[in-house]
């Protein structure tokens, strides 16, 4: 049976990993974020505890499970401690969804990450996930609990609207890439889409094999899920460059940057500018790179997730 959750208090907590988008959704909801202690023992073993009650309580659990893996075990024992403490729901808000990559057995004997850690939100007590551009959206199959999915695209549409480029083609940086790279030239009135054919010889290693689509004298909007290393990013933008791309713009919702990435992104000259979500913290600031919050996107799910009103009508356009 259908439970209502509208007479039950909403309380929003966070996680360590990302408590700027936690303060920013609990404030869009016109709240403050309620008090959770989490420590860790010399050993580095965490510990949690909610310092208020959350028994009956409509409870939102904002953690990004961004490396290292703590963060999932922590937004792991936040579930556990709210259900032991008798809260009447519990969202887990997973702004980035990490170790989403590994989805299928592309390889023998390799493990599938996605589905296991799915598996282990529901253990915990997670009765449902608020999340937004999974690696792939066919990830929300692996939940056998409801799964919000949510779109940087209604953020960043508008301000790729707002910078006014002309004569547009949207690129997908792999094959992979090619469903957000169409919905995002839909969004954009339409323009044309390219795709970019990359291999991947080893873990973080990519190389552009063709380009498919007229890129001669186009300003070109890259799109991405995520950029880790920026290596695909950064020869996605040479190889465009080189075909005779105009001005490159980059859009990409989730920062996770390891290494170097952020050098090579700001040291790429085809690249004109980058736009990223606040979905993991920016490890380091820079002019290129501009940061769009998604946290009113998320504070609105929330909001109608707890008033039991549609989400998917917080999207104008189709992403399907
Ligand atoms: C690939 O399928 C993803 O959408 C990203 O393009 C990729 O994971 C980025 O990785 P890196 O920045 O290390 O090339």
């Amino acid at each position: 049976m259908l439970e209502s959750h509208v007479n039950s208090e909403i309380k929003i907590v966070a996680g360590r990993s990302n408590p700027d988008i936690a303060l920013k959704i609990a404030r869009a909801t016109h709240r403050e974020l309620s008090e959770v202690a989490i420590r860790n023992f010399s050993d580095g073993e965490i510990w949690v505890k909610y310092e208020e009650n959350v028994r009956g309580v409509d409870l939102y659990i904002v953690q990004s499970t961004i490396a290292p893996s703590d963060n999932l075990l922590e937004l792991l024992m936040l579930i556990d401690a709210a259900k032991r403490a008798s809260a009447r729901r519990i969202t887990a808000v997973i702004p980035y969804f990490g170790y989403a990559r590994q989805d299928r057995k592309d390889q023998p004997r390799v493990a599938i990450t996605a589905k296991l850690i799915a598996n282990l939100l529901v253990e915990a007590g997670a009765n449902r996930v608020i999340t937004m551009d999974l690696h792939t959206p066919q990830l929300q199959g692996f939940f056998d609990i409801p799964l919000d999915h949510l779109y940087a695209s209604s953020v960043s549409v508008n301000i790729l609207k707002q910078v006014g480029l002309q004569n547009v083609a949207v690129a997908a940086p792999d094959v992979g890439g090619v469903k957000m790279a169409r919905a995002y030239a839909k969004m954009l009135g339409d323009a044309d889409l390219v795709v970019v054919d990359k291999r991947r010889p080893k873990h973080n290693v990519a190389q552009v094999m063709n380009i498919i689509g007229e890129v001669q004298g186009k300003n070109i909007v890259i799109v991405d899920d995520l950029i880790d290393t920026g290596s695909t990013f950064v020869q996605c933008v040479e190889a465009l460059k080189k075909q005779g791309a105009e001005q490159i713009i980059g859009v990409c919702t989730h920062p996770v940057f390891s290494g170097a990435a952020v050098e090579k992104l700001v040291n790429c000259e085809a690249l004109a500018k980058l736009f990223v979500t606040d979905t993991i913290p920016l490890r380091k600031q820079h002019d290129k790179i501009e940061v769009m919050s998604v946290a009113p996107l998320f504070a609105e799910a929330i909001i109608r997730t707890h008033e039991n009103q549609s989400i998917s009508s917080l999207f104008d356009a189709n992403q399907g």
